[in-house]
Parts: structure tokens; C-alpha cells; sequence
């Protein structure tokens, strides 16, 4: 099924971040990405640098300022921290969906714009999404060279060594929402972008006994597009979005999964490469064995080991597993998803998942509602 906009798939995500160029070694080494684009003062940008990196389908940027006159991405790292500042979607016509968006109801960010050099042009457009992130248009039909128009070849000549991790792409994009916020993003994606709400999780769907959340899925009507929106629900201790509300300093991205299609080599990869995952007690696998409903071809003992999560739908199961918080907030993570016929989000795993997000809570004095004083372990 077509989707009106002429959305074809995720393109790439940028995040701002404090120094792109040590970043840009994380990501490479840490995700098994190849560093192939950079623009910066070499290359006659004179306040920032950005590096793109590029592993099958998943495309980053990571873009810090270099001079004090880079308000924008000085400005969004002091607020935010590191973070996304745009997620791209690809599509057949970028004024098309910049007309549509705008039309219904979509704060416009960036008008269409052909950016051009001797290898060809790319079109982009942007409209606003949560505070301070947008959602970008783009158009690349017309360029077969490195990432975008003004990108080169890094002058750094870089070796990474890294297991090669098998990443084919981007599942899903998370936003996190204030309080009562969810539905004005959800109505905003299904008005602008014509998306449908595919998951509606109510109060008492998703927590544990002490933090809750509420959340909605948007997706595409071809559900190459989706998007949760989480917002805070109130229980007796801080939740893990009012965290993020509060680390971030508004609302944004919270995670994004990306696609593996053998989680078991990904997810070696990612621990030999130094990923840190949030763990998961012996118990879950010992549950998971003695349920009768789930036949999944993956050994047990292989996701015991590598402490892998394992839902079961309708229509099939997925595996997935979410690292910790990848910067110095606690704030943004990744989280790796394999779908065997599967098209939800893992909602049997979000108790097992919740538990160990409060325990890492409690270790940096976020899980009450008052701040606690944290004794420090040494
Ligand atoms: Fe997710």
C-alpha cells in the first residue's frame, strides 16, 4: 500500500553533539560504520564540521560548532546535550510533501531548497517535530556521490578497527513528550504526514509498580514509517520519560532501533566493539524457556548470553535488546530489533526492560520524585 506522501524509506538522522570528530570514532568503531564524508574548514565551512558515516541503509551525521558564532548547534548541545536534531525521511517529491505537511497544519522550518555542485542536486525540506528537531524532506535522485552536495572525503586519514556488525537500517524513531503532549504530536504526524495510529497504549499498559508511561504509535499507511510517542504517566516514582524530560530539557528523541536481520551476530559484534546494554536477570530466559506459545529458531542460551529480549505476536516474534543511554545524559539510546513477522515493539519485554532501566535510575538519583542524595560507590 502507497502512502499519499510518497515516503520511501528513513534517510538519514543528524545529531549535535560536542565534538563530532570523537563522535564520529565512537560511532565507527562502536557500530561497525565507515566514516565516508565530512565537511568543515577544509572544505569552506567555517563554523562547524560534520561527519557523515554510512553502513548499509543507516546514515549519520554528527555535526559540532567550531566557532562561537555556531549559535544553533552550540545553543541545542548546551540545552540538550548530544542529540538528534533532524530525522530524514526520502521521498518521490519534496515540494509534494512539503505542500502537503505545510497545508495541514505543519510548522515549516525550511522552505524547499535544490543544493547543487558538479555531481548533481538533492532537495530538502523541513518542517518542525517536538522543541527543538525536525523532520526533513529529501530528494537524492539526482546525485550519486558522497552523502549530500559540499560533503569530501574526510582529510583525517582514519583506520578503525571494528567486528562488522550487520546493520541493514533504521525500524523505528521514539520521541519522548511531556505530560499530555502525546496526542497533539500523534494528531500532528497522522494530519501532516497522513500517518494512521497504529498502537494506542494506554494507562496501565505499559510500567511497573513505581513509573508509567503512555504511548502512541504513528506509522505510514505502508508502515515503512513508524514512530512511537511516549509521554509521562504519574506513579509513585519518576519514570523513565520524566527523566528525559527533565535531562534533556524538553521533549525529542529517545531512541532509535535499528534493523538486524541475525541479532545474535549483531549483538556479538556490538559487545566486542565496547556497546553497553542495559542487562537482563537469568530469570527472563528461564521464563522464556517455559513458555510453550513461543517457537523461535534462535538457541536460548545464545540470548541468555548475549542477554537478547524475545516477544511474541500473532503473527510471529521479534528479538531486540536497547543499549544504555550513549552519552553523558540519560537520555538517548539505541536499540536493535530482529522481526521475524513481528510488527510491534516488544510490549511483553517492556516489565523486564522497565526493571532494569530503574535500577540504573536509582544508581544516578533519578527514580524519586524528590532528588535523593546518591552515595557515590567509591
Ligand atoms: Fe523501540
Amino acid at each position: 500500500m502507497s502512502n499519499i506522501l510518497g515516503i520511501r524509506n528513513y534517510d538519514y538522522v543528524e545529531f549535535y553533539v560536542g565534538s563530532a570528530k570523537m563522535s564520529a570514532f565512537w560511532y565507527a568503531s562502536t557500530l561497525g560504520m565507515k566514516i565516508t564524508g565530512y565537511i568543515g574548514p577544509e572544505t569552506g565551512t567555517k563554523d562547524r564540521v560534520s561527519y557523515y558515516l554510512s553502513q548499509n541503509n543507516l546514515k549519520i551525521v554528527l555535526t559540532s560548532a567550531v566557532q562561537p558564532s555556531c549559535y544553533e548547534v552550540l545553543s541545542f548541545v548546551n540545552k540538550h546535550g548530544d542529540g538528534v536534531k533532524r530525522w530524514a525521511v526520502e521521498v518521490d517529491d519534496v515540494e509534494k510533501a512539503f505542500r502537503y505537511a505545510t497545508q495541514h497544519g505543519a510548522v515549516m522550518v525550511k522552505r524547499p531548497e535544490m543544493i547543487k555542485n558538479k555531481h548533481g542536486h538533492v532537495t530538502e525540506a523541513a518542517i518542525r517535530l517536538y522543541d527543538d528537531t525536525e523532520l526533513v524532506y529529501i530528494n537524492r535522485d539526482h546525485f550519486d556521490h558522497i552523502f549530500k552536495p559540499g560533503y569530501c572525503v574526510p582529510p583525517q586519514k582514519i583506520h578503525i578497527e571494528y567486528e562488522d556488525t550487520g546493520i541493514v537500517g533504521i525500524d523505528h524513531i521514539v520521541g519522548n513528550v511531556r505530560e499530555n503532549e502525546m496526542n497533539l504530536w500523534a494528531d500532528y504526524f497522522n494530519k501532516t504526514m497522513s500517518f494512521e495510529t497504529f498502537v494506542d497504549f494506554k494507562a496501565g499498559d505499559i510500567g511497573t509498580k513505581y513509573s508509567a508511561l503512555l504511548s502512541k504509535v504513528v506509522r505510514s499507511s505502508d508502515s515503512v514509517i513508524r514512530n512511537p510517542i511516549n509521554e509521562p504517566y504519574p506513579a509513585e516514582k519518576k519514570s523513565q520519560i520524566e527523566e528525559y524530560i527533565e535531562q534533556y530539557h524538553g521533549s525529542g528523541v529517545q531512541h532509535i532501533a535499528l534493523q538486524t536481520p541475525d541479532i545474535i551476530k549483531t549483538v556479538e559484534a556490538l559487545r566486542k566493539n565496547g556497546m553497553e546494554f542495559l542487562d537482563v536477570p537469568d530469570t527472563y530466559y528461564d521464563m522464556l524457556r517455559n513458555r510453550k506459545d513461543i517457537r523461535i529458531r534462535e538457541n536460548i542460551d545464545d540470548l541468555q548470553r548475549l542477554r537478547i529480549l524475545c516477544d511474541k505476536e500473532s503473527t510471529g516474534y521479534l528479538l531486540q535488546l536497547f543499549t544504555k543511554p550513549i552519552g553523558d545524559r540519560p537520555t538517548f539510546f539505541f536499540e536493535f530489533i530482529q522481526r521475524e513477522g513481528a510488527e510491534g515493539f516488544g510490549k511483553g519485554n517492556f516489565q523486564a526492560l522497565f526493571e532494569s532501566i530503574e535500577l540504573d535510575q536509582k544508581l544516578r538519583g533519578n527514580l524519586d520524585k524528590e532528588p535523593i542524595e546518591v552515595m557515590p560507590p567509591c
